[in-house]
């Protein structure tokens, strides 16, 4: 069955500018190259959710600037419905400027331009996207109101609701909670809300209660190369991650949610199996440069998925 994922978040064009460490306060430094490619964590959750086969509609916003109509047809290329995209007249299209380091580990740097105009009146012109959904997914580089809009009309119709509450929130963000599914946070978006410091299974299990005793079904806790955490119907497990040489982490956590969300069974019920998925999707990524260039089909996915087999 084709799942029907609609992504409701932020679009930038990225520029990885390479430098061999982070400057300190009043240094000047080098880049050794500097690269563009296209992302936001709203379009590379769709792009992932499209290249491993879901049905993906797409609710954001361009400025009107040629980066915007190059965003809509890079979405447009990977069969994205983008019929839901606003242009907004008066903002450019998102930027990020990633600080690429030598080892993969990246910093990022966003003017959000138009992602900081999409609104809880867009998503009500998006209805139709939203209630025939299989899976509702949003982020936090669009604001909190739209998302709040989006996961109220998705739960009336009985949509599942994914929130990958990313970048870190310094809010609690409860109204939002109250909606959510499945959270999936990395551990330091998971401290951030819940204030627990994840260091062990114990704190892993505390976090997980937080969100359980706000209304989210499942939790997911991404823990880099630690694996992913899950805790859901009772059940608690820890899946280790796939061991790869990192280029670049950019999009890693986005590719995990929207491969995800392309594989998961509305009621859940096949939530392991989904997130096994989902890591090895997100260890290509990591092996190639950029956001959307990275992000891997599912042909490649089932690839790797037969060579760790081999193993
Ligand atoms: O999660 C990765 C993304 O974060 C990048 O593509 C960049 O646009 C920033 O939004």
């Amino acid at each position: 069955m084709t799942n029907r994922v609609t992504v409701l978040g932020s679009i930038n064009v990225d520029r990885i500018l390479h430098i061999e460490k982070l400057p300190r306060p009043g240094e000047t430094i080098k880049m050794s190259q500097l690269d563009l490619a296209a992302g936001g964590k709203g379009a590379n959750q769709a792009v992932a959710a499209a290249r491993s086969g879901a049905a993906t509609t797409f609710i954001g916003a361009i400025g009107a600037d040629a980066e915007g109509e190059m965003m809509l047809a890079k979405l447009a290329a990977e069969k994205i419905d983008v019929t839901q995209v606003a242009q907004d007249a008066d903002a450019v299209t998102g930027q990020a400027y990633i600080l690429l380091q030598a080892g993969g580990q990246n910093s990022i740097v966003i003017n959000a331009g138009a992602n900081a105009q999409v609104s809880a009146a867009l998503v009500e012109k998006s209805s139709a996207a939203l209630s025939q959904a299989d899976f509702v997914i949003t982020q936090f580089e669009t604001p909190v109101t739209a998302a709040v809009a989006a996961f109220t009309q998705a739960r009336a119709q009985g949509v599942v609701t994914i929130l990958n509450p990313a970048p870190a929130s310094e809010h609690s963000e409860d109204d939002l909670l109250r909606l959510t599914d499945v959270i999936a946070p990395n551990e330091t978006e998971s401290e951030r809300l819940t204030g627990i410091k994840i260091t062990d299974d114990t704190t892993l299990a505390a976090s997980a209660a937080y969100f359980h005793q706000r209304g989210v079904k499942a939790v997911i806790i991404t823990l880099g190369e630690q694996g992913a955490f899950f805790s859901y119907a009772g059940q608690q497990q820890h899946l280790p991650a796939f061991k790869v040489a990192a280029v670049d982490t950019t999009a890693a956590g986005d590719t995990f949610i929207g491969a995800m969300a392309a594989r998961l069974k509305p009621d859940l019920s096949n939530l392991p199996a989904a997130m096994t998925y989902a890591s090895q999707a997100a260890a290509l990524t990591v092996q190639k440069l950029g956001a959307f260039p990275s992000i891997p089909a599912t042909a490649a996915v089932n690839a790797f998925a037969a060579r760790q087999g081999d193993c």
